[in-house]
């Protein structure tokens, strides 16, 4: 089936398709297409250009009434299964009390875990289900999600079975991320070996024997995995063909960066705390920095200093960290705005981040991020609006007309 979008009063986000992710200056080109047409072969991009002298001939025709087309968000980094909101931490919060405070107090992850433990994969899988049809409202169409509030061989197994299927029976490009150490359970605050033994010996093979992850992750990070156990969390994992993604530098940098790098992370996410080593390590390095806007937001922490990344001629992805404790909002516009005015981003590098750049960090570039022949016709259609700055301009207001995923409106 053949389905073409005409009127199209800029189509942008085009890329060759040897472009793996954006650096640097790179980052501040955003062009386009005045008056395009963008033309999908089932779910395949196969043509797009100027509309004027096209002939049009197509199954089906999407009118853009002079509205944008770009490619859909990839949030790269989400923790959207998840057993129940957590709002009440929201008033501590309000109250005083620190993301860490509120985490010593047994709120945090571990209150995530409890609840967790109580649902059933059916529960879940609603819960999440409802979920990815918010954030495809907001034009994502790719999503990395992690597992990391089970924190044990049962609950960590339960949720990524919840992704399977949702990766089964969702349309939007689905990854899924092994985040057995996010937290050490109460029950081995004062025997670190015994979960590594549980999560090393008995999680990884099992998960690797079903297929369940593409990725894994720790919370390298004072208080939860120091860097030796995050070196040997991953080393563990690379045995099973699982690529590293790391929460590293929230709160302190302790050496995130560097062992991640060290064990060819994909992604590290986070980096509120970067120090000039950092930098210069991710410099000679594959590696994706992620900032989360959202979450230093939401926790009233620093911000992913963006300027000081791209500046030192890095690529840059943002992600909304969706989840019930520190950002729980995964809607990648707002994200964008934050990033503009909190990170000094300018509105180019921002769709760059959120869309190419989101797609290498979670290893789907090759088929989402970019308006290419042969990607997936995942794409925004936005309202009619003046220009791209107007998107995160308008922060908390939804700019999208439709949503296209695997070609389908
Ligand atoms: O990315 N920092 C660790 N993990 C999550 C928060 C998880 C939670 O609070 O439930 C994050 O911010
Ligand atoms: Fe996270």
């Amino acid at each position: 089936m053949k389905t073409i979008i005409t009127n199209i009063g800029l189509l942008s986000g085009i890329l060759p398709v040897e472009t793996k992710k954006v650096s640097g200056t790179e980052m501040n080109l955003w062009n386009g297409i005045e008056n395009a047409f963008i033309e999908f072969e089932n779910e395949v991009i196969a043509d797009f250009g100027s509309l004027s002298g096209k002939e049009i001939n197509a199954d089906k025709i999407i009118d853009a009434k002079g509205g944008f087309v770009l490619p859909a968000w990839c949030d790269s980094h989400t923790h959207l299964v998840f057993a129940a909101w957590r709002e009440k931490e929201f008033v501590d919060k309000l109250n005083g009390l620190s993301y860490e405070e509120i985490a010593k107090r047994g709120g945090g992850i571990l209150n995530s875990a409890k609840k967790l433990a109580e649902a059933s994969e059916d529960e879940l899988f609603d819960f999440a289900w409802q979920r990815l049809e918010e954030i495809k409202l907001t034009g994502t169409g790719g999503v990395e999600i992690k597992s990391g509030y089970g924190l044990s061989f049962e609950g960590e197994l339960k949720m990524l079975r919840v992704i399977r299927s949702l990766k089964e029976k969702s349309d939007l490009t689905i990854k899924a991320t092994f985040l057995g150490a996010h937290s050490y359970p109460m029950e081995f605050r004062e025997n670190h070996e015994g979960y590594l033994k549980i999560l090393i010996d008995e999680m990884l093979p099992q998960i690797a024997s079903e297929g369940l992850a593409d990725f894994i992750d720790v919370f390298c990070e004072k208080g939860y995995f120091n860097v030796e156990e995050t070196d040997r969390v991953l080393k563990a994992g690379a045995k099973y063909g699982l690529v590293p993604k790391v929460h590293v530098n929230q709160f302190n940098a302790i050496g995130g960066v560097a062992v991640s790098v060290k064990n060819n992370a994909r992604s590290v996410d986070h980096l509120e705390q970067l120090t000039e080593e950092d930098i210069s390590i991710l410099k000679s390095s594959n590696t994706m920095p992620v900032a989360l806007p959202g979450c230093s937001f939401f926790i009233r922490i620093p911000y992913t200093p963006a300027r000081k990344i791209i500046d030192a001629g890095l690529p840059l992805a943002i992600a909304s960290d969706y989840n019930p404790g520190s950002s729980p909002s995964g809607n990648i516009p707002f994200a964008a705005s934050l990033a503009c005015l909190n990170m000094k981003m300018s509105t180019n590098e921002v769709l760059n981040a959120a869309t190419i750049n989101g797609a290498y960090a979670m290893a789907v570039e090759k088929e989402l991020g970019s308006i290419t022949i042969g990607k997936k016709a995942n794409l925004i259609i936005t309202e009619k609006i003046p220009s791209f700055d107007y998107l995160p301009y308008r922060f908390g207001t939804n700019c999208i007309a439709q949503i296209i995923v695997n070609g389908k409106a």
